[in-house]
């Protein structure tokens, strides 16, 4: 990085802005919300409440320039090798696109009949061709996965839900703890229930686990025939799903090139798809599409995921910002706090560059939040009073669907009186009732939460991330540090039934002694 002679420009920027108030900012720039926001169809982004100015937005665009990030993100709509560590393209986009904008790799037949089999299926169970036993219409599909194979499908499902006609309801199991299989399956008549487990391996522990579970209580109410007829699955692995008992017809194939936390628009949403309806399922990727092509195509500065990652860059590297508050003022899109939690830390947590070489910048903020109000009512009081600041995303539906105006009119004064709580703050006698202000956020406003503006809103989350990771020369589409934990754990439940061998590290060979014990007593 030391050939990039903005990042010397950029820290000394960040200096001079760290002792800026934003009164400052505003005073100095009267077009400044105009200048640092951003408007498309459906969703609208004001960065002006972030500490920046023009002279680092200059900086900002020039080092995007540098890192060539519009070629980075033209390669990977093309199907070029982007993930150097795995040797893979990455066709989220390909997924959510059109056969006629297909990179050239994907081969269009294969595509076509992807696409055809999520549709295929969905019209099975609408016309009852797709039945549980004694031919019973299918009225929930319990939905297998964990992280990339969750988070997705549970998002839009709770964002559109109540919004779409919903003949399939859907409940989604990931945990490992038997709690989650117990709880979702409670209360199902067997008969009228479809399995989809969705693991891109299919050799991921809680999924697998949680499908046996799942398997043996259609087995045990209808009979073995029906375990593998209401028992559907989505993978990479095809082999491994058929060995497991999910007959050969009834498997998804999810390419290699769809990494876990970019995969909803695979057939990792099929499930979503026959909640949802066809209709809703391709508004939903249309709207990622719209995002992909505006990415694709707008000038820097008019980029909104552009923008968004540039900031992010900026907070994490020049002003030492690590958090990263996530608060969708919308109860419907509370499960995009934990989405996009997966999405940046899991794509961007890393320490070393895409060569291998150690990182210099961070890619990774530390995300969390919660649907507001309810976060006001837990963070908040870090957000404003805590002792670094943290940037926040206040996002908000503007439409309201629930038939309550007043209340939706409240959630919206709520939004906007916390953004501007933490840029003006409130000068206090009372050291303790003094609020310092100057603490960054971002505005999104979605018109409405529809398919296609949350496809889009989806979309611009998943490009801030593939950016923010180019912009720091780390490659966002692996997850190695994601393994190390998962065969320790497998080598410990060895421990924990019994075995002498292997010994483990001292703190923790204290704990298996102590839950041993413990067990033996009781
Ligand atoms: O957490 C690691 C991870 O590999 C994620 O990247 C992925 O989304 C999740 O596990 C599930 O993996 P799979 O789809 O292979 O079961």
């Amino acid at each position: 990085m030391e050939r990039y002679n903005t990042l010397p420009d950029l820290a000394k920027a960040a200096a001079k802005l760290q002792e800026t108030s934003f009164r400052d900012l505003f005073a100095n720039d009267p077009d400044r919300v105009h200048r640092f926001s951003l408007s498309l169809p459906c969703i609208h982004a004001d960065f002006s409440r972030q500490k920046i100015d023009r002279q680092v937005l200059d900086l900002l665009c020039e080092f995007a320039e540098q890192r060539q990030v519009a070629g980075f993100l033209q390669q990977m709509a093309e199907g070029k090798t982007v993930n150097s560590s795995q040797n893979r393209a990455a066709l989220h986009m390909a997924a959510r696109g059109h056969s006629n904008d297909l990179p050239r790799q994907v081969d269009p037949e294969n595509w076509e009949s992807a696409n055809q089999r999520i549709t295929d299926f969905v019209s099975g169970l609408d016309d009852g061709t797709v039945t549980g036993a004694d031919n019973r219409r299918i009225s929930t599909i319990v939905h297998i996965g964990i992280g990339g194979s969750e988070l997705g499908p549970k998002t839009v499902y709770t964002a559109l839900k109540r919004s779409v006609r919903q003949a399939i309801k859907l409940r989604f199991v990931a945990n490992l703890d038997p709690a989650c299989i117990n709880d979702a399956l409670s209360g199902l008549d067997p008969a009228a229930t479809l399995i989809m487990v969705v693991s891109k391996s299919f050799t991921t522990l809680e999924t697998l686990a949680n499908a046996k579970i799942a398997q043996s209580w259609l087995q045990q109410h209808l009979g073995k025939p029906a375990g593998h007829k209401q028992i559907f699955a989505v993978t990479n692995n095809r082999e491994k799903a058929i060995s497991f008992g999910v007959p050969e017809q009834q498997v998804f194939d999810l390419p290699e090139e769809i990494g876990g936390r970019f995969s909803l628009w695979s057939s990792v949403g099929v499930s979503l798809a026959a909640a949802l309806g066809i209709k809703t399922w391709r508004q939903l990727l249309d709207g990622a599409r719209a995002m992909d092509r505006h990415v694709l195509q707008a000038p820097a500065r008019e980029n909104m995921p552009m923008l968004a990652a540039l900031i992010s860059f900026w907070n994490l590297n020049f002003l030492k910002l690590p958090g990263r508050a996530i608060i969708p003022y919308s109860e419907r899109l509370a499960p995009l706090v934990s989405w996009a939690q997966q999405l940046l830390m899991e794509s961007n947590g890393k320490s070393v560059q895409s060569d291998g070489s150690p990182a210099a910048l961070c890619a990774a903020p530390i995300v969390f939040g919660d649907a507001g109000t309810n976060a006001q009512h837990a963070v908040f009081q870090a957000l404003h009073q805590g002792k670094t600041p943290i940037p926040v995303d206040l996002i908000a539906v503007l439409r309201d669907r629930e038939n309550n105006l007043e209340q939706h009119r409240q959630v919206l004064a709520n939004m906007l009186g916390q953004a501007s709580a933490l840029m003006v703050g409130r000068d206090s006698e009372d050291p303790q009732k003094h609020f310092a202000g100057n603490r960054p956020s971002t505005t999104v406003l979605l018109d409405d939460l529809s398919a296609f503006a949350l496809g889009k809103l989806l979309a611009f989350y998943e490009h801030e991330t593939v950016i923010l990771a180019h912009l720091c020369a780390i490659n966002p589409f692996d997850q190695w540090g994601v393994e190390l934990g998962k065969s320790l754990a497998a080598t410990i439940e060895q421990r924990l039934s019994g075995a002498e061998e292997p010994k483990l590290d001292i703190a923790t060979e204290a704990v298996l002694q102590r839950i041993k014990a413990k067990q033996s007593n009781e």
